[in-house]
């Protein structure tokens, strides 16, 4: 019996719009090559991101008009800070209007020009906001990561010999924070143990340096120990949470990912002066400090989607959709990175397509190739994604070249599932006659949103 069909039903519907391969072909050229360019409106299945796309509950959208739009100390931002404080076990909150108002705030208020920061594997917007204020960023997550075929339990531990490593070259004092990814993004999705956390927390401690979670997907990271991790298999979601965020100091948040909502984040800390200082902070970038760039509604929504997303059987349906998409594509032998992760099946685009070099953009080719093959719309997450080295100006050439399908929450049903990997097989049965796109258009910062590209 399958033990993971949805735990909800439809209420309310959208409907999907479908295109000719003719229009698909000019949408893509209009776009650069480029899916974040592409208009929603001609995308049939998006899987650009899990990020702001899920589907709200009946009752997040009853929570929506208990909304108290007073521009100061809203019922629904206690409430927020209420849940997130008893989930999470923060001591304080300060909401920003989404994860990287967060990260720019603990930046700016943690780091000085010359820290080195180390996080598992990076984050996009995450390491851009250290380099802006001024750190050195550093990968130290286990090499098992950076191998699309290791079949490594929890590809996002930190490798604690390179951690050391690196306190031991630059000391202490200049580590601000260690940054510990919940559910390494660009690994794949991949989690971290309960029992890396702890060794970290251990490791930290002995040298008195802090530890910053980036929460935005931890409690599919909960849901990963429970299934994999001796000791866990009986543990609420709720009570592994709690213990996961325990071996941190604070966190940032994206609520638009695990909190089930279409925008919002926030930042917490156990430590009273840090937290003084980001209170003062947000009021320059995001708001007040009681509401941080959301809506009172939005914060009403997001306390709800808190509790949500700690029911079993919706993270047990959300994963095991992802599941049942790789499965799918394991049947044709179709590279992708394994263990499957939380949130999206990563397609490896250089074993796609092996004739293409990196600076040919292979992921980016095949997240085009895909659009222009059914509608579907992918990201790329490569060397365009990874930019450019502050310091020498070059591209960096990350290991991993991977194609992401990312699935919105309670957003997609099993058929449309079926139809992805049927396109997957598509593209992978045609990728002889891929030629690569070359860069014609490159922005300044996060290049990956808005670069143009033609093909070879
Ligand atoms: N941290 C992680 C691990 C993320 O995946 C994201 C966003 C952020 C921080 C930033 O949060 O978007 O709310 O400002 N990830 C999205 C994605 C954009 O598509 O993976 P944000």
């Amino acid at each position: 019996r399958r033990s993971w069909a949805e735990p909800y039903k439809i209420k309310v519907v959208e409907p999907l719009r479908t295109t000719t391969r003719e229009e698909r072909d000019r949408a893509i050229a209009e776009a650069g090559w480029n899916t974040f360019l592409l208009h929603s409106r001609d995308v049939y299945i998006d899987l650009l991101t899990d990020s702001g796309t899920s589907a709200m509950s009946d009752r997040q959208w009853a929570g929506m008009m208990l909304g108290d739009e007073a521009y100061a100390g809203s019922v629904n931002f206690y409430r927020l800070e209420e849940t997130v404080q008893k989930y999470y076990g923060y001591k304080h909150l300060v909401p920003t209007h989404q994860g990287r108002g967060a990260e720019n705030l603990l930046s700016q208020a943690a780091i000085t020009p010359g820290d080195h920061v180390p996080g598992n594997m990076y984050f996009t917007t995450t390491r851009f906001h250290q380099e802006k204020a001024g750190a050195t960023f550093h990968d130290v997550i286990i090499d098992e990561a950076h191998d699309t075929a290791s079949l490594h339990p929890f590809k996002g531990n930190i490798d604690l010999d390179k951690l050391q490593a690196l306190i031991d070259e630059v000391g202490a004092d200049k580590i601000p924070y260690v940054c510990m990814a919940a559910t390494v993004n660009m690994a794949g999705g991949q989690p971290i143990s309960m029992e890396n956390a702890r060794a970290v927390r251990e490791l930290t401690d002995r040298h008195g340096i802090k530890v910053y979670l980036d929460a935005t997907r931890a409690v599919e990271n909960a849901y990963f120990i429970i299934e994999r991790e001796a000791g866990y298999a009986d543990k609420p979601l709720a009570e592994v949470l709690a213990e996961f965020c325990s071996y941190s100091d604070g966190a940032t948040m994206s609520g638009k990912k695990d909190h089930l909502v279409n925008i919002g984040g926030w930042f917490a800390t156990n430590d009273d002066e840090l937290f003084e200082e980001v209170r003062n902070l947000v009021v320059v970038y995001e708001g007040l400090h009681t509401y941080g760039g959301m809506a009172g509604r939005d914060m009403e929504a997001m306390a709800i989607g808190v509790e949500e997303s700690l029911d079993m059987p919706y993270m047990r349906s959300r994963i095991g959709q992802i599941q049942y998409l790789g499965e799918l594509l394991e049947r044709w032998d179709i590279p992708f990175v394994k263990p499957v992760g939380g949130h999206a099946i990563f397609l490896d685009a250089r074993a796609f397509y092996p004739h293409l070099d990196q600076e040919q953009f292979p992921a980016q080719t095949l997240a085009a190739n895909l659009y222009a093959d059914s509608g579907i719309r992918s990201m790329e997450r490569g060397i365009v994604s990874a930019g450019r080295d502050p310091e020498t100006g070059e591209h960096r050439h990350p290991k991993l070249e991977l194609t992401r399908l990312t699935i919105p929450r309670r957003v997609y049903t099993q058929a449309h599932l079926d139809l992805v990997a049927e396109s997957v097989k598509a593209c992978f049965d045609a990728h002889d006659s891929a030629t690569g796109l070359r860069l014609v258009y490159e922005p300044k910062y996060l290049r990956f949103f808005q670069a143009r590209f033609e093909p070879l």
